[in-house]
This record gives structure tokens, C-alpha cells and sequence, in this order.
């Protein structure tokens, strides 16, 4: 089982200015919680209790105060800044001693996924857990990233970054495991056309190598990385839309301790005390009243 995931919270989050020049993209609101919320809670339905923020210098303080009290979220959370943006897989460079020699997961904190199916599908991709894995899913807009093609005996043919033009529809997300030889290769990774160190690059070591695993997300989830403002437009009225309709919260991280039973109803009590009187709060205050 992995126990540690990392959760890319830094970049300039250029494609967004000039609204992330002085607020970081990761914490920019999506409908009612801050955007990292998403990712971690994916993580968080999927069993992991320990994460590593990569975060941009001066931020810490930030990303704490959206946090709040981790001891009553039941989870541990580390911070690595990094000095520029290198690429993806540098986290895995700067963040080599708090992996500590172990298999460790990786999501970017501008993804948002949802589904009742995932947490499952992701969880049992947890165990037994070799080499690396990677999450596909169908898009029309294949050309914003990561792809997978697959040739007539559905053998994985060519993964590539941002194809121009390309015959499969399945894209990569920005969920990763990866087995504890991830920074050895991440250090061996040169920069790409774009002046980064690209995923696309490491996941082809590890296809090389043989040791690459495929998980597909069924058509009946939903998978966003709301980096733009189109995207995070989709997502702020998906999210509105579910919630309004069905009274339950998405990426709730106090819904998810609790009924993961790492929290308490008194946890549950001193978040309610950080939140001021609102429908988040509301919504704390039946998950205490109704269990
Ligand atoms: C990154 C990865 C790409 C992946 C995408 C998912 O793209 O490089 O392979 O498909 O995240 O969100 P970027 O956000 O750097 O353009």
C-alpha cells in the first residue's frame, strides 16, 4: 500500500495571469473550497494520510492557513519549496529524502477528478503496487496533453507530450505512482523544447523498463485539470450543480477523515470552530448532529 503522495502545489500559473500574480493558482477558489482541496481529497478517499506540498517560495504560511489544523484532518503534511520551475518531475528530485527510499504518489494540484467509482479503482491500484502507474482518460483536446497510443493488439505504442496530431483519445492525468526509484530517474531527465523536465519522459523509462501500468477511468467519471479559465469555469458550475442537487459535499476533507474514521466528532468540532458561520460550516455541523 502507498502511504505518501506528493501534492504539486508550485509554478507560475502564467496561463492564468494576471489573477495568479499575487494569489497562488492552487488556492484560487473552485465553487466553495480552495482548488488543492480536490486533489488531496482524491488521495485522502484513497486511504493516504501522509503528503508532501511542493510550493512556491513564501507560500507556506498560505497553504497552512487553507489547511488548517492537520491533527484534526487526521493527515501530516511537509512543505518543499522550489526555487524555479523545472518541471514536474523535479518534485521528485527536491523532495527525495522525504520520499524516503518508498513508493510514493503524485497528483497535480490543479486536477480535480470525481467519480463514485475512482476512489475504489484508485485504492486497489494502491496495493501491490510495482513500478509505475498512470491514470488515462478520454478527451477531445488531446493536443494540452500527455497521450497514450496504443497499436491493434492494444500494446502501448508511443507516449507523448502535447501531440500535434495523434490516433488515440486517451490522455494521461495528473495522478502518478511511482515505485522508489523515482528520483534516480527524475535526475537523469534532460529538459524538453519547453525548457522542462516532462512526466511524459520519466513515464517512458519506466515503459522501457517494462514496469509501466495502465489504469483506465471509466467514462462515467469526470477529470478536469482546471488550470485555465475555461476549465475552471466547467468546474466551479459542475461542482455547484452536484452539490446543489444532491446536499453533499465534493472534496469535503473533514466528511472524508471522519468517515475514514481517522477523526472524531471532537475533531469535527474544532474545525467547526476555524470555520466562521457559513454553509461549509452548516454542513460540519450535520455531519456531527447526524452520525
Ligand atoms: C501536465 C503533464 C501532462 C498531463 C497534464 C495533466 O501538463 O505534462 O502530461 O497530461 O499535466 O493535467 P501541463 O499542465 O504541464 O501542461
Amino acid at each position: 500500500m502507498i502511504k505518501k503522495a506528493i501534492i504539486l502545489c508550485g509554478g507560475t500559473g502564467s496561463r492564468m495571469f494576471p489573477v495568479t500574480k499575487a494569489v497562488n493558482k492552487q488556492l484560487l477558489p473552485v465553487f466553495d473550497k480552495p482548488m488543492f482541496y480536490y486533489p488531496l481529497s482524491l488521495l485522502m478517499l484513497s486511504g493516504i494520510k501522509e503528503f508532501i506540498f511542493i510550493i512556491n517560495k513564501g507560500q507556506k504560511e498560505n497553504f497552512l492557513n487553507a489547511l488548517g489544523n492537520v491533527d484534526d484532518l487526521g493527515i501530516k503534511v511537509e512543505f518543499v519549496v522550489q526555487s524555479k520551475p523545472r518541471g514536474l518531475p523535479d518534485a521528485f528530485v527536491i523532495s527525495e529524502k522525504l520520499i524516503m527510499n518508498e513508493s510514493v504518489a503524485m497528483v497535480l494540484g490543479d486536477n480535480f477528478f470525481y467519480g463514485s467509482m475512482l476512489s475504489p479503482i484508485i485504492k486497489n491500484s494502491l496495493k501491490n503496487h510495482k513500478g509505475c502507474n498512470i491514470y488515462l482518460y478520454p478527451s477531445n483536446n488531446t493536443s494540452a496533453y500527455g497521450v497514450v497510443e496504443f497499436n491493434s493488439k492494444n500494446k502501448i505504442k508511443r507516449i507523448v507530450e502535447k501531440p500535434k496530431r495523434t490516433d488515440s483519445n486517451l490522455i494521461i492525468t495528473g495522478l502518478y505512482v511511482f515505485d522508489k526509484e523515482v528520483s534516480k530517474y527524475a535526475k537523469k531527465l534532460k529538459p524538453s523544447k519547453r525548457g522542462e523536465i516532462e512526466m511524459v519522459d520519466l513515464i517512458n523509462i519506466y515503459k522501457k523498463l517494462n514496469k509501466l501500468n495502465i489504469v483506465k477511468l471509466g467514462r462515467g467519471s469526470a477529470w478536469m485539470d482546471v488550470g485555465n479559465f475555461n476549465d475552471l469555469h466547467s468546474a466551479n458550475n459542475f461542482i455547484q450543480n452536484i452539490e446543489s442537487r444532491q446536499n453533499y459535499k465534493i472534496g469535503c476533507l473533514e466528511e472524508i477523515a471522519f468517515n475514514n474514521k481517522w477523526i472524531t466528532k471532537e475533531n469535527l468540532k474544532n474545525r467547526l470552530k476555524q470555520n466562521k458561520i457559513n454553509f461549509y460550516s452548516n454542513y460540519l455541523k450535520n455531519l456531527i448532529t447526524s452520525k
